[in-house]
């Protein structure tokens, strides 16, 4: 059996062992053959001897029943019979086969003999390179071939963070959670220090759950994963996901805080977050980049990995064989829209690979290449849009791009095969080629410099002149809530996070600003006293433009039993209900007042704030209030001429001068008397 622990890492931040993840078995192909595959590639559609990979399906069942399954439509009730699997790997490994993954049609551990399937592979020396499934069953027989005959990852498509959610999602008995958790953490036990099989969870987002990424961080990481990976739930065809929560490349502002939130824990640097969309990575990028030490960035890019690189050569090294036989070039094009490439039911696979099918894909995957993204027509018969437009297909690349060796001999091999194949008079003249090539990093350079200089100049602009912003919008938060019920110390989810805001201030900290536009508060008013909440709110409208919004999610006091759950000083604090709240904001000369959903806002910058557990509550009976109210001048001069606040009369609304605000906030009586630990 080969020995797959070659491609070791260094030890994580935290101390822990970093297992090395799946690569499409690439660290298993020899130098040699990765040449083979570069002469092929910028020689012509030749195919070389077999595949060095494959994606075998060993079954279209499930045992789950995901509403988002992107093989829904596949589903049948076959499995590639035993004895086929056995024929099929003698030819391939004889063709140079090195490594598999697992994956499905269904899930693979729906084969009954998936047990015999993998001493199967060890016999063969052939490496599982990644298994993928729900792990309902990964039971201990399957726990131990993995960890024996070394298995490079296992990733477990939890895709939920609890029980409930995982009913919702994977539309089964919610028990089958507590089962999936149990599975892994035994596999990670019986693996103890040893080095394979690397765990990854895998958790797909959708609207319905995106605010639970911090959650779900700590799931991960209580499973003791090496890696917790983040996707998104994709439209399937056949418009089998209309009216379902996706998430689409425009919500990318509301997800952001969340992202960063959980990047900003991730210090081990397990978190992998992967989109479809390029503004979304873009996203990640500079996230990754604001935060100091730029850890956790998941696939190391090697510095001869260039764009005009970045673009598919499976039809060189690989294929997905499905349980009914059928062969596509990889598991994203598998679907019913899509024609197989050939099948290996009744013939062998080779045909299928010296194929007319295959010789197509390549023929069109070389043009993809040559012409850097180009093709002469705008329907190839093989590829889909995702293979040719630059940064839709996060997989043709992400496994090999650390590879400096293999991509600076492709980048030559590839310059030299534009020169003299475009560079002929072909209709492609080589200097436009260059010239394209060049302009695009120069644009990309241009873009992320000023990116990066507007950044500086409203980070510098917020904290040194704030008198003198328009606009900006502010997060004021309590103190950072550690997550409970994990390991102390792991997760601190608080407003540090907030990328929505231009400033994030503490409720005892001074609001340096004159003309703000938006103002968010969260958690803050329930653990002031009544006279230093109204100061508050005195400071809010201060801070404010006119037409400007504070946006106030606080406790209600209705569904929190304060009497239980605080001290008892906290009696007295300002747990305003819904009706006294408003008239207080009123009072302080705040117009237009809205009660709201958490989360929930007619301004679309304002939605998505709120990140609290939405627990037990229900629309009618809250955990959360939520208010919008509006600096209006008609509502300031009412209020000028008389309170209409409840509880105690409120000061005069008319603004402070600047002077007059520094010197009471400098003292604030907030500072001290804030009721934290709630
Ligand atoms: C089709 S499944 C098959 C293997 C196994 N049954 C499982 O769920 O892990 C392969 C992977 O695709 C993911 N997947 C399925 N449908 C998806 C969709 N619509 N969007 C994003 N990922 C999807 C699953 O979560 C899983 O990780
Ligand atoms: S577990 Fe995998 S194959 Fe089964 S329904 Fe879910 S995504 Fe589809
Ligand atoms: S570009 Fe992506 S979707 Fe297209 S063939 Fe390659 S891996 Fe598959």
């Amino acid at each position: 059996m080969l020995n797959p622990h070659s491609a070791e890492r260094p030890p994580a931040e935290d101390g822990r062992r970093r297992r090395s993840t799946s690569r499409h078995g690439w660290s298993f192909i020899e130098e040699a053959r990765k040449r083979e595959i570069i002469d092929a590639l910028c020689g012509g559609t030749e195919a070389p001897a077999g595949p060095v990979h494959v994606e075998l399906d060993l079954t279209d069942r499930c045992n789950v029943a995901c509403y988002f399954c992107n093989q829904m439509d596949l589903r049948t009730k076959d499995a590639m019979p035993f004895h086929h699997v056995e024929r099929l790997l003698a030819e391939l490994v004889a063709g140079g086969l090195r490594s598999v993954r697992l994956s499905g049609g269904g899930d693979p551990l729906m084969y009954p003999e998936i047990v015999r399937v993998l001493d199967l592979f060890a016999e063969h020396g052939v490496v599982v390179d990644n298994l993928t499934t729900n792990a309902a069953r990964m039971g201990p027989e399957v726990q131990e071939r993995l960890v024996r005959h070394g298995a490079r990852e296992v990733v477990v498509s939890l895709n939920a963070v609890d029980r409930t959610d995982y009913h919702r999602m994977m539309r089964v008995a919610p028990r089958i959670f507590d089962q999936v958790l149990e599975n892994v953490r035994s596999l990670v036990a019986l693996r103890g220090e040893g080095p394979i099989p690397a765990v990854t969870v895998q958790f797909l987002i959708d609207r319905e759950s995106y605010r639970r990424l911090g959650e779900m961080y700590v799931l991960g990481r209580f499973l003791g994963a090496d890696r917790i990976a983040v996707n998104p739930v994709l439209d399937i065809p056949n418009d089998r996901l209309a009216g379902a929560p996706l998430l689409r490349a425009g919500d990318r502002q509301q997800v952001r805080p969340y992202l960063l939130r959980a990047l900003e824990v991730d210090r081990a640097g397990l978190l992998h977050l992967s989109f479809p969309w390029e503004e979304w990575n873009e996203m990640v990028d500079e996230l990754r980049r604001g935060l100091s030490d730029g850890v956790g960035r998941p696939y190391p890019t090697a510095a001869s990995f260039r764009g005009d690189l970045d673009h598919c050569f499976f039809g060189w090294y690989s294929a997905a064989i499905r349980g009914t036989g059928e062969v596509y070039p990889c598991c994203m094009l598998m679907h019913p829209a899509y024609e197989p490439l050939g099948t290996v039911r009744d013939g062998s696979f080779g045909e299928v690979w010296r194929g007319e099918g295959f010789r197509e894909l390549r023929a069109e995957m070389r043009e993809v290449f040559l012409k850097n993204g180009r093709l002469e027509t705008d329907r190839p018969k093989r590829l889909r849009p995702q293979c040719v437009e630059a940064g839709r297909c996060g997989l043709k690349s992400m496994f090999f791009r650390a590879d400096e060796t293999f991509y600076r001999s492709l980048g030559d091999a590839m310059d030299r095969a534009r020169r003299r194949e475009l560079g002929s008079g072909k209709g492609w003249p080589v200097t436009r080629l260059g010239a394209e090539v060049f302009l695009y990093r120069v644009r990309w350079g241009i873009r992320t410099r000023w990116n990066r200089s507007r950044q500086r100049w409203r980070k510098l602009r917020n904290r040194r002149l704030p008198f003198l912003v328009r606009g900006a919008r502010i997060h004021i938060g309590l103190v950072e809530r550690s997550a409970t019920g994990v390991r102390d110390g792991w997760v601190l989810i608080g407003p540090r996070g907030c990328t929505w805001a231009d400033r994030t201030l503490g409720v005892g900290e001074p609001i340096p600003y004159r003309r703000a536009e938006a103002i968010h508060v969260e958690r803050v008013l329930e653990v002031l006293l009544p006279e230093h909440a109204r100061d508050f709110l005195g400071r809010l409208r201060d801070a404010l433009a006119e037409g400007g919004v504070v946006r106030i999610a606080a406790v209600n006091p209705a569904l929190v039993s304060v009497e239980e759950e605080a001290p008892p000083s906290a009696v007295a604090l300002a747990n305003w209900s819904a009706a006294e709240l408003e008239a207080e904001l009123r009072a302080a000369g705040f117009g237009a007042v809205e009660h709201l959903e958490s989360g929930r806002s007619p301004r679309p910058w304002l939605q998505n704030l709120e990140d609290h557990p939405v627990g037990e509550d229900s629309p009618e009976r809250p955990a959360t209030l939520v208010v919008e109210a509006a600096l209006t001048r008609a509502a300031l001069e009412g209020a000028k001429g008389g309170s209409t606040g409840g509880g105690e009369a409120s000061p005069a609304p008319a603004r402070h001068s600047r002077f007059h605000q520094r010197s009471t906030q400098s003292g604030s009586p907030l500072t001290s008397e804030v009721v934290s630990g709630r």
